[in-house]
């Protein structure tokens, strides 16, 4: 059928063909819960629970991210686009946590094993603690798990894994969902932690099944500007830990160094004495950065001004925008306004609203603003500065960056440092920075 009888979209039907399926999978099925008998059932007071037990990474970024360490018997799923590191970062996990006694398990359906060698040779990694594959059957894998009882396996990528049970073509969802739920058996009934690659799509999703991201324990996110060379990690799902953390880390040629000092890294190419541009002390995860927000307003050529905003909601920006008009009488109503999050990353974090606002403020005054001055704060609708969480630690990143003046919302605990503002309203933070050019 070329259309669908159910949805009605056209050229959306995958022929899933099942040979020889029913009888293999229960006998995989059996065979892989052996160690504790099929389903058998415990009292939960009985189960040891391993707390204490994550294998490090050697990369204390990405255990940071992992909520400390990989926990063994876990699926993780990386995505990103290509080039982002995925291969790069997971060949120096493997090595990391390999060791010669027991190798790690490095499964490349992308590449050749020539390759990997020339790799982990450039990256300067220690090869005798890994052991690697070529190979795209997922049944034979799961014969070479057993075999060899790797202290990790990467699958890189999991997108060209084919199981016998299916006759469609490597990539397609059906292939995916059961290469996904045959590696997790495995890993789940003998311990190992399994690490598989993904595919991400041109809208960024990663490619292949949403139910994918159900299956494993963990997805972590590669993100990154293809003109920089600094990457973050994001924990999407984390089973084992927070969501909101993220890993910065730096691609050089030698591989994935960690970065330790983000904000340091992200203000680096600041230039001060620039209209347009605010710092911000935001939170990614239990983590305070520093960021800078830009923002260009010049007068529109268009019947309907454009809003354009990159690494910020635009939706946060209209309102930005119409609180600025409405309660500060900065004319924006017909100019183009554009925001950027300079470094590629995006915040979430609404603290950032005050240093946007702030940023095209200065950019339709043509005014800069201090050097040493960050912003702290959410915006409401009336025009006033919200509280926010972790004040302090905020606070604290500032001033050890050297910010002699910080903007901050109105706190139930007056901060210790003496370099803050308390600022209840948009319009005194402004009038204090600016001579403000009003609209007629
Ligand atoms: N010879 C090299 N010297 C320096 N960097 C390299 C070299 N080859 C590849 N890289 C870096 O490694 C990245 C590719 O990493 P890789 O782990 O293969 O990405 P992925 O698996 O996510 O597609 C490239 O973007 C590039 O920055
Ligand atoms: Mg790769």
């Amino acid at each position: 059928m070329g259309k669908c009888p159910s949805c009605g979209t056209w050229e959306s039907l995958i022929e899933e063909i099942e040979s020889k399926a029913t009888k293999r999978r229960s006998e995989r099925a059996n065979g892989s819960n052996g160690a504790n008998g099929v389903g058998s059932v415990e009292k939960l007071s009985d189960v040891i629970a391993d707390h204490a037990r994550r294998i490090h990474t050697g990369m204390p970024e990405l255990d940071r991210v992992l909520g400390g360490g990989i926990v063994p018997g876990s699926v993780v799923l990386v995505g990103g686009d290509p080039g982002m590191g995925k291969s790069t970062l997971t060949l120096q996990v493997s090595t990391a946590v390999g060791s010669e006694e027991r190798p790690s398990l490095y499964v490349t359906g992308e590449e050749s094993l020539h390759q990997i060698k020339q790799r982990a040779d450039r990256l300067g990694l220690n090869s005798s603690t890994i052991n690697g594959v070529a190979e795209t059957n997922i049944e034979r894998i799961a014969d070479i798990i057993s075999g060899t009882d790797p202290s990790i396996v990467i699958i890189d990528s999991v997108q060209t894994m084919t199981t016998d049970m299916l006759e469609s073509t490597a990539g397609s969802v059906a292939q995916v969902r059961e290469c996904t739920a045959l590696i997790t058996r495995i890993a789940k009934s003998k311990g190992i932690p399994v690490i598989l690659i993904g595919h991400v799509t041109k809208d960024g999703a990663i490619a292949g099944p949403k139910v994918l991201e159900h299956m494993v324990d963990a997805v972590l996110q590669f993100e990154g500007e293809g003109v920089y060379s600094y990457r973050i990690l994001r924990a999407i799902k984390n089973r084992y830990g927070s969501t909101n953390e993220i890993g910065v880390f730096d691609m050089s040629a030698t591989g994935l160094k960690e970065v330790t000092n983000p904000s340091e890294v992200l203000l680096s190419n600041r230039r001060s004495g620039e209209p347009g541009t605010a710092v911000v002390a935001v939170m990614e995860g239990t983590r305070p950065l520093l960021v800078e927000a830009q923002a260009l307003v010049s007068n529109s050529g268009y019947a309907v001004p454009q809003r354009v905003s990159t690494g910020y909601d635009s939706k946060r920006l209209q309102m930005v925008l119409a609180v600025l008009e409405k309660r500060c009488g900065l004319a924006v109503r017909n100019c183009d306004v554009f925001v950027n999050v300079a470094g590629g990353i995006a915040i979430q974090d609404p603290a950032i609203d005050l240093g946007i606002a702030v940023a095209i403020a200065s950019s339709v005054n043509e005014t800069p603003i201090p050097e040493s001055v960050s912003f702290v704060g959410e915006l409401g609708l009336t025009g006033e500065i919200r509280r926010v969480g972790y004040l302090d630690q905020r606070i604290s990143e500032a001033t050890r960056l050297g910010f002699g003046r910080i903007y901050i919302p109105r706190a139930e605990q007056a901060p210790s440092q003496k370099n803050v503002t308390v600022a209840e309203r948009l319009i005194t933070v402004l009038n204090s920075l600016f001579t403000m050019r009003h609209d007629g």
